[in-house]
């Protein structure tokens, strides 16, 4: 028999039984599902910031890490996450309170001409083979919101003729939270040639976080009502 196309191939299988967060992470590490296991060094895991704590969750699920998110097996500790950081500050969202998370898990780049390893965007074939770990940690986690940063996050989780510049900072309801929210993706902010543009997207972007900001808040006060009835 021919054997299946690797193209076809998806994390599915390697999904355990009743998993927890931690079970996850150790089923991914060994993930090859795709061909990107051979680029990236480690398979980068989403995973939440110091203890979980109570009131309402959210993720927030990026396009793939970065070279030092591949250097160091953890999401979002670059210059993208670092800005994520300060905008999560400036909008009052609590770090410890959000679980960060890539659509791919291993570190697609390419060489280029003096400098290494520069990002290289993931294919449809390989956002397909890495989504089960995507749902799978969604499944798990539950959140309450979940913000797409970026056109492959937001396109993975909200179908691919979503687009980030016609419906951004918007609540949206989906299969997998009852609140989503897409925004830009930081790296695009760190990107922009012009430090006014900068200034701009970064605007738009804690804009954007603010409505994020709101929801937890709203849900925060429900929470409150909810306990005195
Ligand atoms: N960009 C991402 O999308 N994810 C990371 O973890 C880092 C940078
Ligand atoms: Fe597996 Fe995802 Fe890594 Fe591909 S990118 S090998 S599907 S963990």
């Amino acid at each position: 028999m021919p054997k299946r196309p690797s193209s076809l191939e998806t994390a599915a299988p390697l999904i355990p039984e009743s998993p927890t967060l931690d079970k996850l992470r150790e089923a991914a590490a060994g993930c090859r599902a795709c061909p990107l296991w051979k680029t990236g060094t480690q398979t980068v895991f989403g995973e939440q910031e110091g203890r979980p704590r109570p009131g309402p969750r959210v993720m927030f699920v990026g396009e793939q890490p970065g070279d030092q998110e591949d250097k160091a097996g953890k999401p979002f500790v670059g210059p993208s996450g670092r800005l994520l950081n300060e905008a999560l500050e400036v909008v009052g969202i609590d770090r410890r309170q959000v679980y960060v998370t890539n659509t791919v898990k291993h570190f697609k780049w390419e060489e280029t001409q003096g400098k290494k390893r520069i990002h290289a965007k993931p294919s449809y074939g390989e956002i397909r083979a890495c989504k089960p770990w995507l749902e799978a940690e969604i499944r798990v986690f539950r959140p309450d919101v979940i913000v797409c940063l970026g056109a492959t996050a937001a396109q993975a989780l909200l179908g691919k003729d979503f687009r980030v510049t016609k419906q951004r900072g918007r609540p949206l309801h989906s299969e997998y939270a009852p609140v989503v929210v897409a925004t830009v993706h930081p790296s695009s902010i760190l990107r922009a040639p012009k430090e006014e543009d900068r200034k701009a997207a970064l605007r738009a972007f804690i804009e954007d976080l603010r409505v994020v900001a709101e929801v937890l808040n709203g849900l925060r006060a429900g929470e409150g009502a909810s306990a005195h009835l």
